[in-house]
């Protein structure tokens, strides 16, 4: 996606051709920095801080991170070592793991002379297709907002996100935001109802700031906005991103995601979870049950970042001192309040049955 004209990626290989650059996104949407990686211990570092975050982006930067390892040490050992401390830096999102055993799978038979060469082509393969899914997820969820387009040509197509499953949380494009960028670039009159998403406000900072530099209208509105705009018939679709989806289709995304899932069902609104197939994890089914829930600091709940009139940025305290808060990252939302799953093959319901037959080589 561009920023001021210029095309980005939220990831890329440093003209030294081993380190990566990102963009420092808990700096956004005040100041547009970028870092550089060169091991494994920043890294895990960038995912733990969320300077990098979105399932498909932690992925990536977790692939090249073992890269950095390997090319201090590419034994068996090394290997094992880096893959476990990286796969350590976040919990919910399976993309972590998926990345990493992609690239442990592929490295561990090969002898360590090749390891390098090989691990850097793997995530480098890793992030192309990762674009490349995003940019299909857009194509199939394009369809479902032409549609929606068609029942009401009068006026704008009106959708709800939360959080962030745009370009910044994936290598490009993004998930949920994909058919939106699409249908914006296609002419469609679309609206985006972008949810601020506490604590750590993913919503207001960074879908905000990526649909402005794209030119999408869209407003930002207080987490519990969703119901009442619902209710007045202001929102003709959910579509949100995940971090990890069951067998069966349960949704694990942001917290909150769940709630907004409870108000579409209530007021028949559609509610529409985009994925690429890397962020399935065939081997759960019931998500409340089976899907680590991160728990993060109180002090994301208690301060909050800003920028001064004077442009510098600032953290406030909003609680009274010593007041104790549970920071949980994400919740599950049931298969039954899911509309349809957008992934890179096609729109399917969220059943074991229907995700299976985009997928038939999962059944064996
Ligand atoms: O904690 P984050 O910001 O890494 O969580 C990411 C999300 O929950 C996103 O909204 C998303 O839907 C999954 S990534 C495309």
């Amino acid at each position: 996606m561009k920023i001021d004209g210029k095309a980005w990626r939220s990831i890329w290989v440093q003209p030294d051709g081993w380190s990566v650059g990102i963009i420092d996104q808990t700096k956004l949407p005040h100041a547009f920095i970028t870092a550089r990686l060169a091991s494994a211990s920043e890294a895990s570092h960038a995912i733990k801080s969320m300077m990098v975050r979105g399932a498909p982006l932690i992925g990536a930067t977790a692939a090249y991170g073992l890269c950095f390892a390997l090319r201090e040490d590419a034994s068996d050992n090394a290997l094992n070592r880096a893959y476990a401390f990286l796969l350590a830096a976040r919990p919910t999102a399976i993309n972590l793991r998926w990345a990493l055993d992609e690239m442990r799978n592929l490295l561990l038979p090969l002898p360590p002379a090749q390891r390098v060469e090989a691990g850097y082509a793997t995530a480098a393969k890793i992030c192309d297709d990762d674009v490349a899914i995003c940019e299909n997820i857009g194509v199939h969820g394009l369809r479902l907002i032409e549609d929606a387009a068609r029942d009401n040509p009068e006026r704008e197509v009106n959708i709800l996100t939360h959080c962030n499953a745009g370009w910044l949380a994936t290598v490009d494009w993004g998930t949920a935001l994909a058919p939106i960028y699409m249908a914006h670039d296609a002419g469609v009159n679309v609206h985006v109802w972008v949810d601020e998403t506490r604590p750590r406000n993913q919503g207001a900072a960074l879908t905000a700031w990526e649909l402005g530099k794209h030119g999408v209208p869209h407003t930002i509105i207080a987490d519990n906005a969703g119901g009442h705009l619902m209710q007045h018939a202001r929102v003709d679709m959910c579509i949100v991103g995940t971090d990890r989806t069951t067998a069966r289709g349960d949704v694990c995304n942001k917290i909150g995601t769940y709630l907004k899932a409870l108000a579409a069902h209530d007021n028949g609104v559609p509610f529409y979870v985009a994925l690429p197939s890397t962020t399935i994890d065939w081997t759960i089914e019931d998500g409340i049950a089976s899907i680590p829930i991160e728990e993060r600091a109180p002090e994301e709940m208690t301060r909050i970042t800003g920028r001064t009139a004077n442009g510098d940025l600032c953290d406030v305290d909003i609680a009274a001192p010593g007041s104790p808060a549970g920071n949980y990252a994400f919740d599950v939302t049931p298969a039954r309040l899911v509309s349809g799953l957008i992934t890179e093959r096609g729109v399917c319901a969220a059943s074991s049955t229907a995700m299976l037959e985009l997928f038939p080589e999962r059944g064996k």
